[in-house]
């Protein structure tokens, strides 16, 4: 124990001395918020606006890839990103498995390749058809993105219904063009900046 806290403790012990005041009651107001629902909080989650990335990675049967919106920086040093991959998804098991995954940012033109990496009805070779591809670090890295990283899996971990996955940064290329984006359920792009009004 400390001297600070031995002190306290004594002040306390002294007889005669007035009783503690005991501490307000606490006021958490969202203690009276009804529980919220899965699907109240994806509603929350639709109004968060991302870039559009798909994460590729080589399967035991070829390349493997999925649109994920949710990938963010985490470190400059060391150089780290993460992803959020749903469990399940076969992507997912590859980047686990092989240690190894890129992670590229989609141009606005690249709305149809999104849609085609997130369709449940498509295959793995079906994504990856019309659209060049070459390997790095032994994954494949799709032509025409606006930026891409290949990372070595640093950790993934799960948290409810997803995985949380680190990669650390071993090669980057970054491109030109403007970022597709995903709002509301919807592809979106940046639009120009409105000019002030004169006057
Ligand atoms: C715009 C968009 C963003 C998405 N973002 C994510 C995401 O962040 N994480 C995720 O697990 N799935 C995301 N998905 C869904 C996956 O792309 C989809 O489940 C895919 O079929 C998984 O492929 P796999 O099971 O072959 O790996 C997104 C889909 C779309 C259209």
């Amino acid at each position: 124990m400390s001297a600070r806290l031995r002190l306290v403790a004594d002040r306390a012990a002294v007889a005669g001395a007035p009783p503690p005041v005991a501490d307000p009651p606490h006021e958490e107001p969202l203690h009276e918020e009804p529980g919220p629902g899965a699907a109240r909080c994806l509603g929350l989650y639709a109004k968060l606006t991302a870039g559009v990335t798909v994460v590729t990675a080589r399967g035991a049967d070829g390349p493997l890839g999925m649109t994920v919106s949710a990938v963010t920086s985490l470190s400059a040093r060391p150089p780290l990103l993460l992803a959020c991959l749903r469990d399940g998804s076969r992507t997912l098991a590859a980047v686990r498995g092989r240690r190894v995954f890129a992670v590229h940012l989609l141009r606005e033109e690249q709305q149809e390749l999104a849609g085609r990496f997130a369709s449940p009805t498509t295959t793995a070779a079906e994504r990856f058809a019309g659209t060049d591809t070459r390997q790095v670090l032994g994954v494949p890295v799709l032509a025409g993105a606006l930026a891409w990283s290949v990372c070595l899996t640093e950790d993934v971990r799960r948290y409810g219904d997803h995985h949380l996955v680190v990669g650390r940064v071993a090669a980057v290329h970054v491109g030109g063009g403007r970022p597709l984006l995903w709002h509301d359920r919807r592809f979106g792009a940046l639009t120009e900046p409105v000019p002030d009004a004169a006057g």
